[in-house]
């Protein structure tokens, strides 16, 4: 693990200065409040360390955003105090210290070896190193943190074009397309779509984007729809208003949002050009929000990121030699159009709990916001959160979201799956599936199994951030039904 400057740098979004009982200090967040480093004064008393740049892997945010991990997960360095404490020692002891140390550890690593192949690096010789930066929203389901896997899993099967078709943020379309391949990616959210736009059409330069983002950062704020229905004075800390509803942001970020979204409209943008405006404008708004990540409830205190004022910042942009394409909608009508040699699907996870309301983790109800700021609509609202009504459970289900039994027996969300992958022309497949839907893990490798030839399975543990692949076992389900896991499927068909 090493300290990462210019991560930690792009990272921060917040300093505070506290005077603690000995020594003042600047701390650094990110985001989402999770600490990345600080700095501390003491006086000629304090030791070398209260008096410098103070890193610590366990308190660092989950997202790593100040660390970067020479193994890319495979060791886990904020709960191994012992790894820490051993680099520690290995600073003060002499040349033949280290040369015994070296024996003992050689004798040591032989026994986990033999018994775990799997955990050993020698598995993974072609490992992608240098896996590309991304850029998203807060997200449930994201997979930021599983990128290396799915990019491993992908090289295996050298594909030329990747459909990513429950694309979210994008943040695997832009992974991929950084990597060289060609990018279909497709999802049934508009905002998806604009970001695809963003990141995978966008041809203009960062020097173009800054002038119209300058300009609508400098635009003085007005009342409008969001601010009416969205937006909070500070109160103290209660985010809770007049009216009775909880606010996800505060009143200066949405009267800015109401300035900047009809501006918007009025530029002569082409579509990409305002995708890559209206992409900027949601990162700005997702680093000021008072949510949980999503829209489906707010929190009864101001978050202490929305306090800062919202600042648009040119989208992480970058040059692809490939045309990549950007659809749009349910996947079971764009899969007919799409040509690819990899498809990867990440679609939300059914949960075998009858007594859940569908509403669990519904990502049109969840992310309604990012729709009504693409779509500029004002739509009639209802509800705590003010959701749009056409997100209604109703209105708004997909087929992949439902956690009921169908009248064969069978788990609806799995026979989706099954569905889609008749209907998928791509040679080779990966899927991605989360523990939250536990009960399901076992029936969708065996429906997966019938669908084609498994080639590779990775087991993913969050908690411990470690990844293993091997032989589907007993093991395997008992671990996967405690939680955390997350699975990668790769199919050849
Ligand atoms: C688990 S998330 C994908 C996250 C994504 N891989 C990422 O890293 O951001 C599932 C996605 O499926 C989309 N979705 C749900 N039903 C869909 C459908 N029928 N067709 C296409 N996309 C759908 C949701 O909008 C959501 O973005």
């Amino acid at each position: 693990m090493v300290f990462d400057f210019e991560k930690a740098k792009e990272n921060t979004a917040k300093i505070c200065f506290e005077t603690g009982k000995q020594h003042q200090k600047f701390r650094f967040y990110d985001k989402l409040d999770g600490f990345i480093c600080e700095v501390r004064y003491g006086d000629k008393k304090a030791n070398a360390l209260q008096r410098g740049f103070w890193t610590d892997t366990k308190k660092e945010s989950a997202l790593q955003h100040g660390f970067t991990s020479i193994t890319k997960g495979w060791v886990d360095y904020s709960e191994n105090r012992l790894l820490v404490e051993l680099f520690a020692h290995a600073l003060i002891t002499t040349r033949n210290g280290h040369a015994k140390a070296l024996e003992n550890l050689k004798i040591d690593i032989k026994a986990p070896k033999k018994k775990c192949k799997c955990m050993t690096p020698s598995m993974f010789p072609d490992l992608i190193f240098n896996f590309p930066e991304t850029e998203g929203v807060k997200y449930a389901g994201s997979k930021l943190k599983l990128l290396p896997y799915i990019l491993q899993l992908a090289h295996k099967v050298k594909p030329k074009t990747v459909f990513d078709g429950f694309a979210g943020t994008t943040r695997v379309s832009q992974a991929f397309a950084q990597l060289g391949y060609k990018v279909i990616s497709n999802d049934i959210a508009v905002w998806s779509k604009i970001f695809g736009l963003c990141y995978l059409k966008n041809r203009g330069d960062r020097k173009f984007y800054q002038e119209i983002i300058d300009q609508l950062n400098f635009l003085p704020e007005k009342d409008g729809w969001f601010t009416e229905n969205y937006g909070g004075l500070p109160n103290g800390k209660s985010s809770s208003e007049n009216d009775g509803f909880k606010k996800p942001w505060q009143i200066h970020n949405t009267r800015k949002l109401d300035a900047i979204r009809e501006e918007i409209d009025k530029l002569n943008l082409d579509e990409i050009e305002k995708a890559v405006v209206l992409t900027s404008l949601i990162l700005a708004l997702d680093r000021v929000d008072s949510t949980l990540g999503h829209f489906s409830s707010y929190l009864n205190e101001w978050s202490p990121r929305s306090f800062n004022r919202m600042k648009l910042k040119v989208p992480r942009l970058f040059e692809s030699e490939k045309e990549h394409e950007v659809l749009s909608g349910d996947i079971f009508k764009t899969i007919e159009k799409v040509d690819a040699d990899l498809a990867y699907f990440d679609p939300p996870y059914g949960s075998n709990n009858e007594k859940m309301p569908p509403s669990r983790v519904r990502y049109a109800a969840y992310y309604h916001l990012w729709t009504t700021i693409i779509l500029n609509d004002k739509p009639k609202v209802f509800g705590k959160a003010k959701r749009r009504t056409d997100t209604s459970d109703t209105l708004a289900s997909s087929a992949f979201e439902e956690f009921r039994k169908s009248d064969s027996g069978r788990f609806m969300a799995v026979e989706a799956i099954e569905k889609l992958l008749a209907k998928t022309s791509a040679k080779h497949v990966i899927l991605s599936y989360s523990s939250s839907g536990k009960a399901t893990a076992e029936e969708l490798y065996e429906m997966l199994s019938q669908s084609g030839k498994m080639l590779d399975f990775v087991k993913v543990d969050y908690k411990r951030n470690v990844m293993a692949t091997m032989r589907w076992t007993n093991e395997w389900t008992r671990e996967i039904e405690k939680g955390n896991q997350e699975l990668l499927f790769l199919i050849q068909r």
